[in-house]
Order: structure tokens, then sequence, then C-alpha cells
């Protein structure tokens, strides 16, 4: 069975850039390429959501030439891609809080969003400014807002940005590191985790395959027999 949620922390940018003594930025763009390459993998083998993290809540902590350089290389991709993934039928959408990014960047973001809003094919989630816990803390406040007295799991993943998609079957982190974060924390309870050493910008549509195989291998219990 193919996995319908793909969740992926591309992970590596900066080392790759390192081993080949190129500016961290560089790292990014060949990441952008990789970005690229598996949106249009997991459309054609069929994946339904694929959520990819490119900038999370603690990020900020970095230098702002580097932040700067995220956003307009973001910006760019938004821009020139944005007729490709519409003609993929990939439909995108933005897990986070985008009201601390840049005039220009945000409503390029939105409107791609809106262009591909009825499209049936992938569902691209893209998390900007994403953390797990500030999801839950966001939540959380909308449900009190809402008078809502008891809550069930059905009515948490109601009120978060993945509302109405399944969760991740598969998380997968490449340059091997076994960290969860801040990502996705209440939607990858029941996920399978994959771990690959390879940087992002090295990662192929081989290696997605490699990881939906190595899924396929696994017994998932959900905590049954
Ligand atoms: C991790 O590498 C990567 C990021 C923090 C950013 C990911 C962003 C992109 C691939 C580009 C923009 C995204 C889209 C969706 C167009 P790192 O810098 O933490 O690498 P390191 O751990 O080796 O330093």
């Amino acid at each position: 069975m193919i996995p319908a949620h793909v969740a992926i922390i591309m992970d590596g940018n900066g080392r790759w850039a390192k081993q080949k003594s190129l500016p961290r930025i560089l790292g990014h763009k060949q990441g952008v390429k990789t970005v690229k390459n598996i949106v249009k993998a997991a459309s054609g083998l069929g994946i339904r959501v694929l959520t990819l993290y490119a900038f999370s809540t603690e990020n900020w902590k970095r230098p702002q030439s580097e932040i700067e350089a995220l956003f307009s290389l973001l910006s760019f991709f938004i821009r020139k891609e944005s007729k490709e993934l519409n003609g993929l039928g990939v439909c995108l959408r933005i897990l986070g809080d985008l009201s601390k990014f840049p005039e220009n960047i945000k409503t390029e973001i939105e409107n791609v969003c809106k262009i591909t809003s009825k499209n049936t094919g992938l569902l691209l989630n893209i998390a900007l400014n994403y953390g797990a816990r500030q999801e839950l803390i966001r939540a959380f406040g909308e449900m009190l807002k809402q008078g809502v007295k008891n809550p069930t799991q059905g009515i948490v993943s109601s009120f978060l940005y993945t509302a109405g998609q399944p969760d991740p079957d598969l998380l997968i982190r490449t340059s091997g590191e076994f960290r969860v974060s801040n990502f996705l924390l209440w939607q990858i309870a029941y996920s399978e985790i994959y771990v690959t050493d390879k940087l992002w910008p090295d990662f192929t549509k081989q290696d997605l395959e490699d990881a939906i195989l190595e899924f396929q291998k696994r017994e998932r219990r959900f905590g049954g027999l």
C-alpha cells in the first residue's frame, strides 16, 4: 500500500554545502531542486498528501542573511513553479503562521493557495513558521473561544492546520538525525519513522521509493496485537 500521507523533515542543506566548501545558501538552493523532484515523484506515485517542513518557529534564530535567503528562495519557488504545480493538479496549503512573513511573499503564497485550492491531485502542505506546540496552543485557544467543553481526538484534530487530512503514515527525516524537532507532534502519534543518512539536496525519487518499500515491510498495529 502506498502511504496516503508522507511528511518530510528536510535536513542537511547546510552540511551538503559545507562538504563542498560552498556557502550554506547554495545548499538551500539545491534543496529547492530536491523539493521540485520529490513533489513530482510523490504526485506520480499516487501519494495523496505530502508535508514538507520548510521553516520552523525556531529557524528565526538563524542569521538574518540566511533567513532572507530562505524567504527569497521560497518566493522564487512559489512564483516559478506555480504554473507547473497547478498543471500537475497539486493543491498547495500552508501549515503555520504567515503573519510574520514579508507582505509580498505572504500575498504570493496566498494567491497560489487560492488558485490551486480546487485541485484534486496531490495535497502539498508546506510548513512555514510552523511549530507543533504552537499549533496545539493555537488549537486549544480556538476551542476555548468556541466553547468546546468535551474535546475528543477528532475535535482536537479539526482545530489543527491539517484539519480534514489523514495523519502521516510515514515520517521521513534526512541527514541521519533521530529527532522530531517540534513537527506535527499530534499527527505523528502512529506514524512509521524512517531516517536516512542522505542529506536533503542528495535525496532522490529512488530514496523516496526506498522509504516507501521499508514502510510497506513494517507491521502497523496501532497499539493492538
Ligand atoms: C535544513 O537544513 C533545511 C532547512 C531549515 C530549510 C529547508 C528549506 C528548503 C529546502 C528550501 C525552501 C523550501 C521550499 C518548500 C521551496 P539545515 O540548514 O538545517 O542543514 P544543516 O543541519 O546541515 O545545517
